[in-house]
């Protein structure tokens, strides 16, 4: 049988909790003799730092050298605890964007996924929401303003001034591109393509380059929209998008607009894909202020090891039988608080009792 490697970064405050679900799931999948997961644990973030001097240790990067696939958990501490670690040590500068760097993760993709029977979580009205949100918003991931020269000095003046550089070459564009296309010609044949390029000449060249690609992908349609208008159509009509593409900044922002219109960044999974190598981390933080307590929402954890399935080890069904399993327990009228709050009609689990409840649906569906 097949035997994957996955280094598992667990990472800091709900991390460990709601990575012990994802393994979980993953070792249901193990024993219906679907593949055998050789995992192995490295400490990465926050944590990592104090105890062994940085976030992103080299035993860490000789282990994810070393596996198939990466399984990522958030990482930061509190203000008051990354304020005692050096900037450039701190953990999304130190080791995310790293991580990132090391393995060409270029195109992140970000399903913003409601099924039409969780309308209940999303502060939309049920008429917007219609049949469900189904958008897989692809976020460039290695480049721009994130990966750019930043120079911080002080005028003649004597004021203090910086310059953060926004950066990308043909050969990043055109890589997440592709992805995109291929993704929208696998889908529904629409790609949205995000940009400001009445302001900014990156997204003049992005278009441009979209523009020369576009005739290799006849059924695809290219809708372009600027970026301040994409925000607002997420909110009052999110069903008129499909595949979404855009530079790496942008898809910050709006994938966690994304968070909010389906009701929580907990259920926002993501998978960070490269040529060579892929990881796979929820798209959200490491709420310092409810970590340890069982109460955090494991469903971008559990689903992020559902994405690595479907795109690292071809197990497409298996990741399906995860969604559903992860769908079900939300069906059956279950949820964890920061769902509850919102669906008032959901029972309250905890985070154990989620992972639980997907495990067992999934050892019947298997
Ligand atoms: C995300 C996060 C990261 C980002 C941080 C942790 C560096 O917000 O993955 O969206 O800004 O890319
Ligand atoms: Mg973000």
């Amino acid at each position: 049988m097949k035997v994957h490697r996955i280094a598992v970064l667990a990472g800091d405050g709900i991390g460990p909790e709601i990575m012990q679900e994802a393994l979980k799931v993953l070792r249901v999948v193990e024993a219906h003799d679907r593949a055998r997961f050789e995992l192995i644990e490295a400490p990465f973030g926050a944590q990592a730092y104090f105890d062994h001097g940085h976030p992103f240790p080299e035993t860490t990067r000789a282990a994810c050298d070393a596996a198939d696939a990466i399984i990522k958990g958030p990482v930061g501490l509190s203000y008051e605890a990354t304020r005692q670690i050096p900037v450039d040590l701190q953990p999304e500068r130190g080791a995310v964007l790293p991580l990132r760097a090391r393995y060409n993760t270029y195109a992140n993709f970000r399903p913003v996924v409601l099924p039409r029977a969780l309308a209940q979580f999303s502060p939309l009205r049920p008429e917007i929401i219609g049949e469900g949100i189904d958008i897989l918003l692809i976020r460039e991931l290695v480049g721009g303003l994130y990966f750019g020269a930043k120079t911080l000095g002080t005028d003649a003046q004597g004021h203090r001034y910086v310059e953060e550089t926004l950066r990308y070459d043909e050969v990043q564009i055109k890589q997440v591109l592709k992805k995109a296309l291929a993704m929208a010609q696998r889908r529904k044949g629409v790609l949205h393509n995000i940009h400001k390029s009445n302001v900014l000449k990156s997204s003049v060249l992005w278009n441009e380059i979209l523009e020369e690609m576009a005739p290799d992908y006849p059924e695809v349609e290219i809708v372009h929209m600027l970026v301040d208008a994409a925000a607002t159509h997420l909110c009052l009509n999110p069903r008129q998008f499909d595949v979404m593409v855009m530079e790496n900044m942008f898809g910050d922002i709006l994938s966690d607009q994304g968070g909010g219109i389906i009701g929580s960044l907990g259920l926002m999974p993501s998978a960070c894909l490269g040529d060579d190598k892929a990881y796979y981390e929820p798209a959200h933080g490491s709420a310092p202020d409810i970590a340890g307590r069982n109460i955090a929402n494991p469903y971008s954890m559990i689903g992020s090891a559902a994405m690595m399935l479907e795109y690292s080890f071809g197990m497409v069904a298996e990741a399906r039988q995860i969604w559903a399993a992860m769908q079900g327990v939300f069906a059956d009228g279950f949820s964890t608080p920061d769902l509850a709050q919102l669906g008032g009609a959901a029972e309250t689990i905890s985070t154990q009792d989620f992972g639980d409840r997907v495990a067992a649906k999934l050892r019947e569906a298997l």
